[in-house]
């Protein structure tokens, strides 16, 4: 494999703030959108620019934040910040670990999750075409609370950053934004952070205190616009989390229709972002295509429905349904109410009906269990139909054992098959049976006791009841018939 790296380019991604303002025991760049975690989102975004190093800083929940980003993005170096707080201090620990790197220093942070690499590769490219020694992203947004606001001298040129609680009321209205995106030339980066101090509201060494730096000492500060303001969001609260999911959302299911996909209804429809959907498949209301599902051609999915990591099959109908790690052949027909746990295999044109909970089960091709049923631990052969109320008593307080269903077996309404036991193929069951013991190919298996009727019973134990009086009547009926009958004929 040749190396197509960028050996002028190295990224930093900050990760090792404490996110209270989360308020969780999560720690804020785990915090997942699109079935991501919020780093993710930017370590994704920064492999496509190839740089030769990228650098990953942490702190608060030192252990979790590495393992997550080892998988990630297993090439990371992980830097640890130590107890000096700020921005400032976790980039020079990241320059430090970077040793001799001379060229450029992408900085992002691991809490602005929806920049793409379209944009951050024109920050850079905006940084290599201009003498500036810093080149930050701006935004102008609405609502420019919380940021750093971006301060221009008379002529329009960057003169520094003010973070929102050091800014005056008059700094504050201010309305563009530092994205906390920005590329240095290494050695001016090294160099300005050297001088940084703490004099400011949280007592912390800024990042964004090498823009006043780097003018005083003479160098140019250069600007860029995000194109898309809403892409500089970062997520400090959990309000801005649920912001920043709609926003990918948006994104993503527009993704998939412009590839072929109709969603009526995108406002509640979630996709996430390892989902796979071909060409004409429907995704109906109330629709979440969680993790790595994939939906093959002409599937209609929804209402109300959650996959997650599911296969689906070309022309499947899955309706009104929950279901986890499962596979669903091509023409099957799931739902509504149906519940698959994971190790659900359904064959093509099978069916998995009305409140219907499957478990660690193969139903083969063309067989259905179309109501009330509960297939846990099974195998069902091809072109089997089971009776309503079909239960597989698969667990003994000790041990879950397996069913075996053949082809072809027809089963009554209302059985249960305790396991272990085998359907040979071919065979039925009677309504109401209990299969405790294997059933052989082509039997008819009974199990409940022939049926006795005790005449009067309701007349010698209930008299004077309205069940008696309704027997009476009916017993009258009957003789009235019978008479008429026996006249005509
Ligand atoms: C920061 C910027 C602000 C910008 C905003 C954009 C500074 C001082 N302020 O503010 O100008 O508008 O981002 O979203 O840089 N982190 C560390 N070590 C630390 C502190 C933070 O690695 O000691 C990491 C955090 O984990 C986070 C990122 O740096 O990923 C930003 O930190 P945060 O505290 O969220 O800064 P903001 O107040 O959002
Ligand atoms: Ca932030």
């Amino acid at each position: 494999m040749t190396d197509t790296r960028d050996p002028e380019l190295a990224v930093v991604v900050l990760a090792a703030g404490a996110g209270t303002r989360m308020r969780s025991e999560l720690p804020k760049v785990l915090h997942e959108i699109g079935g991501v975690p919020l780093i993710g989102h930017v370590l994704a975004a920064a492999a496509l620019l190839a740089p030769t190093r990228t650098v990953v800083v942490v702190r608060h929940e030192r252990d979790r934040v590495a393992a997550a980003v080892g998988e990630l993005a297993p090439d990371a170096l992980i830097v640890d910040q130590d107890e000096t707080p700020g921005t400032g201090r976790a980039v020079q620990l990241a320059v430090d670990a970077l040793a001799g790197f001379a060229g450029d220093v992408l900085v992002l942070s691991g809490d602005v999750p929806l920049l793409e690499a379209d944009t951050l590769s024109a920050l850079v490219a905006a940084h290599r075409g201009r003498d500036a020694t810093v080149t930050l992203l701006s935004a102008a947004v609405e609502d420019p609370s919380g940021y750093g606001r971006i301060l221009r001298d008379a002529s329009g040129d960057v003169e520094r950053i003010v973070e929102h609680r050091d800014a005056t009321d008059h700094e504050r209205d201010v309305a563009e934004i530092n994205a906390g995106v920005y590329v240095f030339r290494a050695a001016a980066l090294e160099a300005h952070l050297a001088v940084v101090t703490p004099d400011n509201a949280q007592g912390e060494l800024y990042l964004t205190d090498v823009v006043a730096i780097a003018r005083h000492a003479g160098e140019r500060v250069a600007a860029s616009r995000a194109p898309d303001a809403s892409a500089a969001l970062g997520v400090n609260d959990r309000v801005q989390l649920s912001e920043a999911a709609r926003i990918l959302n948006a994104r993503t299911v527009r993704r998939w229709q412009l590839a072929g996909v109709s969603v009526q209804d995108p406002a509640t429809t979630w996709i996430d972002q390892a989902a796979v959907l071909a060409e004409d498949v429907t995704l109906l209301p109330n629709t979440q295509v969680l993790r790595a599902t994939e939906i093959a051609r002409g599937a209609t999915i929804g209402p109300d429905t959650t996959l997650r990591d599911c296969e689906v099959g070309e022309g499947a109908v899955v309706r009104r349904t929950d279901a986890t790690l499962a596979v669903i052949g091509a023409g099957a027909q799931v739902g509504p109410f149906s519940y698959l746990r994971p190790g659900t295999r359904l064959g093509d044109h099978g069916k998995i009906g009305t409140f219907v909970e499957t478990k660690n089960s193969t139903i083969g091709d063309r067989s259905k269990v179309p109501h009330l049923s509960y297939i846990g631990d099974t195998e069902i052969g091809v072109d089997v139909n089971l009776g309503a109320g079909a239960i597989t008593a698969n667990y003994d307080d000790i041990a879950k054992h397996r069913t075996v269903i053949g082809d072809q077996v027809h089963s009554g309404s209302h059985n249960v098959f305790v396991a272990p036991v085998r359907i040979g193929d071919g065979a039925k069951t009677g309504a109401g049976a209990v299969i405790r013991k294997d059933v052989p190919p082509g039997a008819l298996a009974l199990s409940v006791a022939p049926q006795r009727n005790i005449e009067g019973w309701v007349d010698n134990n209930r008299p004077g009841t309205g069940a008696a009086a309704a027997a009476e009547r009916a017993r009258a009926a009957q003789e009235a018939g019978h008479g008429t009958q026996r006249q005509d004929g």
